[in-house]
C-alpha cells in the first residue's frame, strides 16, 4: 500500500472557496489501475500564520500505480484548472509519500 498526501496551507477565510473547488470538481480517479481511496482532510487551524492546513491524501496499491497517475492524462486533466482563479492558499502544496510497512 502506497498513501500520497499533498498539504496546503489554505487562507484564513478562504477555507469554504477552497472546498467548494474540490467539492465541484469532477474525478476520474476511480478509473486509474491501483486506485483504492480519495479524502480531502482539513486539520488545525494557525492562528499565528493565518491558515487552515488540508491535505487531499490517496491510498494506492503500490507507488508504481500512483507514479503511473501523476505521469498521465487522468492526472493532467484534473490539474487543469488548479492554481488558476483567486488564490485560496499560501503558496504551492507540499507532497508527502509512504510507503506502508505494516498493514495492507
Ligand atoms: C505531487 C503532486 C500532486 C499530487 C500527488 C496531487 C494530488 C491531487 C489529487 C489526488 C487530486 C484529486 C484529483 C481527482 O479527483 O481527479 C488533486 C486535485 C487538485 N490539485 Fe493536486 N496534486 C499534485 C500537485 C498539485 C499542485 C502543484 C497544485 C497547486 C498548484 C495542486 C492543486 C490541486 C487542486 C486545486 C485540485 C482540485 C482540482 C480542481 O481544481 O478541480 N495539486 N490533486
Amino acid at each position: 500500500m502506497y498513501i500520497a498526501m499533498n498539504r496546503f496551507k489554505v487562507l484564513k477565510g478562504s477555507e469554504t472557496d477552497f472546498e467548494n473547488i474540490w467539492k465541484n470538481r469532477e474525478s476520474t480517479l476511480h478509473e486509474m489501475k491501483g486506485f483504492r481511496t480519495f479524502h480531502l482532510l482539513r486539520g488545525p487551524v494557525n492562528e499565528a500564520e493565518n491558515y487552515t492546513l488540508y491535505a487531499s491524501h490517496t491510498v494506492w496499491e503500490s507507488e508504481d500505480d500512483f507514479l503511473a497517475w501523476t505521469k498521465s492524462q487522468n492526472f493532467r486533466d484534473s490539474h487543469r484548472n488548479a492554481g488558476t482563479g483567486k488564490a485560496t492558499t499560501v503558496g504551492h502544496p507540499q507532497f508527502e509519500g509512504f510507503s506502508a510497512i505494516e498493514g495492507a
